[in-house]
C-alpha cells in the first residue's frame, strides 16, 4: 500500500508531498506539531492532543480556523487510506506562507500537513520489557518548552549524543544539575521510599500527553506522584527511572550515563505503569 499525505487541503502520494519554500515552518520553525498514537485503527488520546494544539496555537498567536472535528476527519481519513492499525499520525501547523521577514505577515493562511505512519509495537514492547539507556547533556533549549513548536534543534542534538553513545534517550538537564526531560520524553524516577517523581509542568517542560495519562493511572493505583525537579545524582540514586512519549509509551529505563539504576532491571512501578498504559489504549 503507497502512503499517502495530507497537505494543504490535499491528499496527496507521500513521495511527491511538498510544502512552499518560503513557508514560515520551513524558515523560521514558526509553526506547531503533535503526534497522536494510532492503536486497533484508532486515534489515542486525541482529545488531550488536541486541547494542547490549541495551547500552542495560541502562545504562538497563529489563526487557526478549521474545526476540530474536521481535522480529526482528516486524522482518521490518513489514518485508513495508509491502512494503519498500530502507528502514529504527525501534524504540523505554520503560520503559513509570506516573503521572508521576521514579523507575522499581514496575510497569511497557516498550512496544515499531517503524515500516518505504522509502528512496530511488538518492538516498544520489547524494549520495554529489557529497558532503555539514557545519557544526560546540558539542556541549552529556549524558555517556553512547554509549547509544541517545530523547533526541535536543541532535541535533536541531543538525541543524536544519545544514539552515538549507544543510549535510546537524552535527558536534559537545567543549570542547576536537574533534569528537565527527555529529547523527545518526560522523565520519571521512582525513590528509595516508593514515590514517583516528575517535573512540574511548567515552562521547563512539554507538558506530555502521556505523562498525563500515567499521573492519572499513578493516582488510581494510590501511587504517591511528587511534581518536582530532581537532580542526576538523585535519578542515579533512585529505586527506578523511566520515560513516557507517544511512541514510547512507558518506557523503563536501568542506566543513566552507564550507571545502573536498581537492580538494572525495569522495576516494579515502571511495569505496573506499563499494564496501565497499555490497557489506556486498547480501551
Ligand atoms: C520534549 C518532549 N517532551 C515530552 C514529550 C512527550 O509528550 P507526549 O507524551 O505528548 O508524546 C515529547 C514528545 O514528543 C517531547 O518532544
Amino acid at each position: 500500500m503507497s502512503r499517502v499525505a495530507y497537505v494543504d487541503g490535499r491528499y496527496v502520494p507521500h513521495g511527491r508531498a511538498t510544502t512552499h519554500i518560503e513557508d514560515r515552518g520551513y524558515q523560521f520553525a514558526d509553526g506547531i506539531y503533535e503526534v497522536i498514537a494510532v492503536s486497533g485503527g484508532r486515534l489515542v488520546d486525541d482529545e488531550g492532543h488536541l486541547v494542547r494544539l490549541h495551547r500552542s496555537l495560541s502562545e504562538l498567536r497563529i489563526e487557526w480556523r478549521m474545526s476540530d472535528r474536521a481535522l480529526l476527519a482528516v486524522l482518521r481519513e490518513l489514518v485508513r487510506r495508509n491502512g494503519v492499525s498500530e502507528g502514529s499520525v504527525y501534524l504540523q501547523i505554520s503560520r503559513g506562507v509570506a516573503r521572508r521577514d521576521h514579523p507575522f505577515p499581514k496575510a497569511s493562511r497557516p498550512v496544515l500537513v499531517a503524515t500516518a505512519k505504522r509502528m512496530d509495537f511488538a518492538g516498544v514492547a520489547e524494549r520495554q520489557s529489557k529497558g532503555v539507556a539514557v545519557i544526560t547533556t546540558p539542556d541549552i533549549r529556549w524558555g517556553r518548552c512547554d509549547i509544541k513548536t517545530v523547533a526541535l534543534l536543541p532535541n535533536v542534538l541531543a538525541k543524536q549524543a544519545a544514539r552515538e553513545q549507544g543510549a535510546y534517550e537524552a535527558w536534559l538537564v537545567d543549570e542547576e544539575g536537574r533534569v528537565t526531560e527527555g529529547s523527545s520524553t518526560n522523565a520519571w524516577i521512582v525513590d528509595q521510599d516508593g514515590n514517583l517523581i516528575t517535573r512540574k509542568a511548567d515552562n521547563s517542560i512539554l507538558n506530555g500527553i502521556t505523562r498525563i495519562a500515567v499521573l492519572g493511572q499513578a493516582a488510581e493505583r494510590q501511587i504517591r506522584v511528587i511534581e518536582r525537579p530532581f537532580t542526576v545524582a538523585e535519578a542515579k540514586a533512585a529505586r527506578e527511572a523511566f520515560i513516557t512519549s507517544t511512541t514510547s509509551f512507558v518506557m523503563p529505563v536501568t542506566s543513566i550515563d552507564g550507571a545502573k539504576i536498581g537492580d538494572g532491571k525495569p522495576g516494579k512501578v515502571a511495569s505496573a505503569l506499563i499494564g496501565a498504559y497499555r490497557d489506556h489504549m486498547a480501551a
